[in-house]
């Protein structure tokens, strides 16, 4: 299967942004991780990261009939974005959401998320391995589907 790693905005200062909250881990360890466990699950796993919301949208978009599943991790936009919530109920492709932080433990603002009602589930907490977890959720659930 062809798996997108889609990361929103901030994320591209990972390693630097706050690493109490977000760990020590760069985005391109991130995507390294995601590449070669993606290889030992037999998925073929590519990349995007945009700080902004209309390039994530036309990822989602461009994904239909091209990308057999998302991992996305919207960050800020998780909270606020209506417009990726309904791009990916247009897109009729398998989105599972992450994120590094446990979003429920934090600021009340960010327990609510627009993705979790379109998304198959949702991975939070685990840092980096919350990628790791998202692709074999990913897998195992394209797998049951027989795509
Ligand atoms: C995040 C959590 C969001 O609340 C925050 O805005 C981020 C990162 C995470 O991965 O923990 O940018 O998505």
């Amino acid at each position: 299967h062809n798996i997108l790693v889609l990361n929103g905005p901030n994320l591209n200062l990972l390693g630097t942004r706050q690493p109490e909250v977000y760990g020590a881990t760069t985005l391109k360890m991130i995507e390294d991780l995601c590449t070669s466990h993606g290889k030992t699950l037999d998925q073929n796993v590519s990349h995007l990261q945009s700080n902004h919301e209309g390039t994530l949208i036309d990822a989602i978009h461009a994904a239909r009939g091209k990308q057999d599943g998302i991992v996305l991790n919207a960050g800020a936009f998780t909270h606020t974005s209506v417009a990726l919530m309904d791009a990916i109920s247009s897109a009729e492709v398998p989105v599972v959401e992450v994120h590094l932080s446990n979003i429920h433990a934090r600021e009340e603002f960010r327990h609510k998320s627009h993705i979790a009602p379109v998304a198959i589930g949702q991975i939070c907490g685990f840092g980096a391995q919350s990628y790791v977890l998202a692709l074999n959720a990913l897998a195992a659930y394209l797998a049951e589907r027989g795509a």
